[in-house]
């Protein structure tokens, strides 16, 4: 079931309340999986109207869930939607959500933004609370260098869809303690993800691998190599990924990417990295994805 029982070692600290920062497309996915695993959730987002978004969205995703769980049994699945979306509650106060074991800030990728969130977060929060961020790219160090409790501080670094992606990178800071890499990793299992652990170098694991994977991707089409059509199919046919690079691209967003390209380009100077003219060419048109309604391809 979706639901997992703690193991006979889990330790005495173990994560039972949690609140997401930052209720968009990662957040709400977040605590759309604690809430699954019985766990009162509180999100917590600047902006009212993104926060009812999420609402909706967990409510759905559910829905999907439970069907898949309760094949046919309407009772069950609505049952299912109703107590775990009661688990939910959302605030634009950053106060409400601080009394917790947990904080998972899902916010927007900028490194002062975050650096002012987890600098108050560590003032608000009670001693015990564990503060990590699910960053793709920025630096877990370099955002928490301002907070004093860097003992229980780290990432934890999830995947779009979240409620479908089983990983979870667990990423421990220079001075994660032990014992909050332990109680991490055991928040992951228990919200259904497999954990990985990684230490702070840039894109982690998945990233740092999926970047030189789209880079050249994105220079064969510039190349001529082959059409984005067949590069995907090839993709998927012929490597058994789910969906080939330009149909991740549009879903991931060509922004993130190049973000996040840049990023590890400027921290590791790998060539790999480095930018690429059609890539900021689609980001300048705007074609950023499917959030966008176009990218490599037209969305409607
Ligand atoms: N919430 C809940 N369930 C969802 C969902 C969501 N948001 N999106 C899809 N699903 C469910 C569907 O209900 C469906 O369930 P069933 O199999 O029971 O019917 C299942 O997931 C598959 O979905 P679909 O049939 O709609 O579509 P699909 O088979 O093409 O799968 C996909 C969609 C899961 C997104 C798949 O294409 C995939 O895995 N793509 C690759 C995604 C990926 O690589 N993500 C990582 C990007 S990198 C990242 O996130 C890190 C970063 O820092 C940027
Ligand atoms: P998003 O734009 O969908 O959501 C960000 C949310 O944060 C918005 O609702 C916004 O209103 C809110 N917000 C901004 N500043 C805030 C603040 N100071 N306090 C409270 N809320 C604030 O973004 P997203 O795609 O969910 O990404 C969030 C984080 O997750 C980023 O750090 C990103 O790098 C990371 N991430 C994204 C993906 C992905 O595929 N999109 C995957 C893994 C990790």
């Amino acid at each position: 079931g979706i639901t997992r029982n703690f193991s006979s070692s889990t330790s005495l600290n173990a994560i039972k309340t949690v609140t997401v920062v930052g209720g968009g497309l990662m957040g709400s996915g977040i605590a759309q999986v604690a809430a699954q695993a019985g766990q009162n959730v509180t999100i917590i987002d600047v902006n009212a109207e993104l926060l009812e978004k999420a609402q909706k969205s967990i409510q759905n995703n559910l829905t999907r869930v439970g069907k898949k769980l309760y094949k046919g049994d309407a009772a069950k699945v609505d049952n299912f939607v109703k107590e775990s979306f009661d688990r939910v509650r959302v605030s634009t106060k950053l106060e409400d959500g601080a009394d917790v074991d947990l904080v998972v800030e899902a916010i927007v990728e900028k490194l002062d933004v975050k650096q002012e969130l987890f600098n108050k977060l560590d003032q608000i929060a009670p001693p015990h609370t564990i503060l990590a961020t699910n960053t793709s790219s920025i630096s877990v160090n370099e955002i928490g260098a301002g907070i004093k409790r860097k003992d229980r501080y780290g990432g934890l670094h999830f995947f779009n869809p979240v409620p479908v992606m089983r990983l979870l990178e667990v990423v421990k800071g220079d001075e994660t303690s032990e014992e909050t890499h332990k109680a991490m990793m055991e928040w992951g299992q228990s919200v259904g993800k497999t954990c990985i652990t990684c230490k702070d170098t840039p894109g982690f694991v998945v990233n740092r691998l999926l970047g030189p994977y789209t880079a050249e991707a994105l220079r064969m089409l510039e190349r001529g190599d082959a059409t984005k059509e067949d590069i995907d199919i090839g993709m998927k046919l012929g490597a058994g990924y789910p969906m080939g690079p330009f149909e991740l691209a549009d879903y991931t967003g060509n922004d993130t990417n190049m973000f996040a390209l840049g990023v590890m380009y400027q921290k590791t100077k790998n060539p790999v990295f480095a930018p690429i003219k059609l890539l900021q060419k689609m980001v300048d048109e705007g074609k950023l994805g499917i959030k966008s309604g176009e990218g490599f391809y037209k969305y409607s």
